[in-house]
């Protein structure tokens, strides 16, 4: 008979993650620490106690790479403090730098692209053992479908739930087909059991999410699965929650996901629709693969098939060989549109990508900071006339937590995805409350429930 003696049980390793960048890197974090918790790491909120800091990254404007640049030289002083430290950089700036950011931030040890966590544990033994841990291949089917992220909201009412990853329009301005890879598109039962799962916790309101949701597609062999398919049964599975999704393009909104999309009240009455530019010459440099008519074609279905929706926007201001007049088509766009929200930036050249390549970045930057004031200013009197034109109207909202101004009050949205505060009374998250509507601002309606 042979006698074993018990191992000594392994030091629970402490994980910091930080997270830059779009939803969808909020759901890869999630989804990284789901990885890590079954590998010995528990999450902690405090930088100061982590045997391990996690910074998901993004790449998609120059400033957005700079921030995480002057975060890492905080680490670095830490690390100087803490010997057993290990620091990875892991998302689209390790995609796109790869080996260049371990000669660049010498303090970094590990660096991880979109496509590889699952790797992460043998990297961080590599890491252990002395060596620097790197990989950034990307795959074609990779989408973690079977990994149940680890949720880091704190609302425990609204979630984000990746559908597809990756992107392929190419469009000129964009790094992200380069650090995410090629569009490929999740198991829609493995969506369906998770979304599933997150009601049955008490989340009300889940968001799809991916590059290009509406591109989704999964091959069945009787039938494709399209996105309007699987958006008809995630609304299915149940009329209390709310579902929402984003990223669409204006190419792939069509008349059907919108009809479909009127016969389910709980699919939110809120799209967002980048335009990026409101000049089909620009878009065409662009390569976005729809004109100024096609995009205003749109807006005119969802006004008249699902109406009293809102519509959101990104808009990049002073792209290569951009006119006076190309930007004023841009103004006069979102002036028609009037845009609920808008997301606005200012054109950054993105290394290897084809305008980088093949066009001038040739708007100073003086006219490209006048341009995005000017676009900034017009979506703030878009923004506060969406919020006037609520006032007294009554919207059923659902309930995230507390006001961050008073104890007192409750924040919620509307299915429009607008942001309501009201008094709390005996409501509490999740719940849904009928609330009318008595002032705004540019950025919050204000009421009283009914
Ligand atoms: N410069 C400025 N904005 C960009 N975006 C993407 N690439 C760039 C770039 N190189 C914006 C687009 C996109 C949003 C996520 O970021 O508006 O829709
Ligand atoms: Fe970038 Fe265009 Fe893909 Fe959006 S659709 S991620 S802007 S390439």
């Amino acid at each position: 008979m042979a006698f074993y003696l018990p191992l000594p049980p392994m030091k629970l390793q402490k994980l910091y993650i930080e997270t830059y960048g779009c939803q969808m890197n909020v759901v890869d974090s999630e989804v990284v620490v789901a990885i890590l918790q079954q590998n010995n790491y528990q999450l902690t909120e405090d930088v100061n106690e982590a045997d391990l800091v996690l910074v998901n990254t993004c790449s998609i404007r120059d400033n957005a790479e700079q921030r995480v640049r002057s975060r890492l030289r905080e680490f670095k002083r830490l690390k100087q403090q803490n010997d057993g430290l290990t620091v990875g950089v892991i998302g689209c700036m390790a995609e796109r730098l790869k080996e260049k950011l371990l000669e660049e931030e010498t303090m970094v040890d590990l660096v991880v692209g979109p496509d590889a966590y699952r790797e992460l544990p043998a990297l961080l033994q590599e890491v252990e053992s002395g060596q620097k841990g790197i990989n950034t291949l990307l795959s074609l089917e990779e989408t973690y479908e079977d990994i149940r992220p680890v949720r880091m909201d704190r609302n425990h009412v609204t979630s984000f739930v990746s559908i597809m990853r990756g992107c392929d329009n190419f469009c000129s301005y964009c790094v992200v087909p380069g650090t995410r890879g090629r569009e490929r598109s999740r198991d829609p039962e493995t969506i369906l059991g998770e979304v599933s799962n997150l009601f049955e916790k008490g989340y009300r309101e889940v968001t799809l999410l991916g590059q290009n949701v509406n591109s989704y597609e999964w091959d069945e062999k009787v039938q494709p699965v399209k996105f309007e398919n699987l958006l008809e049964r995630v609304a299915q599975i149940d009329p209390m929650l709310r579902v929402r999704f984003a990223t669409s393009h204006p190419k792939d909104m069509s008349d059907n996901l919108l009809q479909m999309m009127a016969g389910y009240p709980n699919l939110c009455r809120a799209i967002h629709l980048p335009v990026q530019s409101g000049s089909s010459s620009v878009l065409s440099r662009m390569k976005r693969k729809y004109t100024r008519e096609h995009y205003m074609d749109r807006i005119d279905a969802i006004r008249k098939i699902l109406p009293g929706t809102s519509i959101s926007t990104d808009v990049i201001a002073g792209f290569c060989g951009e006119t006076e007049e190309e930007h004023l088509e841009t103004l006069s766009l979102m002036e028609w549109a009037a845009y609920d929200l808008s997301y606005m930036f200012k054109y950054s050249e993105r290394p290897e990508t084809f305008a980088a390549r093949k066009y001038e970045d040739d708007v100073s930057e003086k006219i490209k900071v006048r341009r995005l004031n000017e676009i900034i200013a017009l979506q703030m009197k878009l923004s506060l006339e969406s919020k006037q034109r609520d006032v007294g109207q009554t919207y059923e909202v659902l309930v995230e937590g507390t006001s961050k101004k008073s104890e007192e009050e409750l924040y919620g949205r509307t299915s429009q995805n607008k942001v309501v505060v009201f008094p709390r009374g005996t409501f509490a998250p999740g719940d849904y409350v009928n609330v009318n509507i008595q002032s705004c601002t540019s950025a919050t309606l204000i009421g009283i429930t009914v």
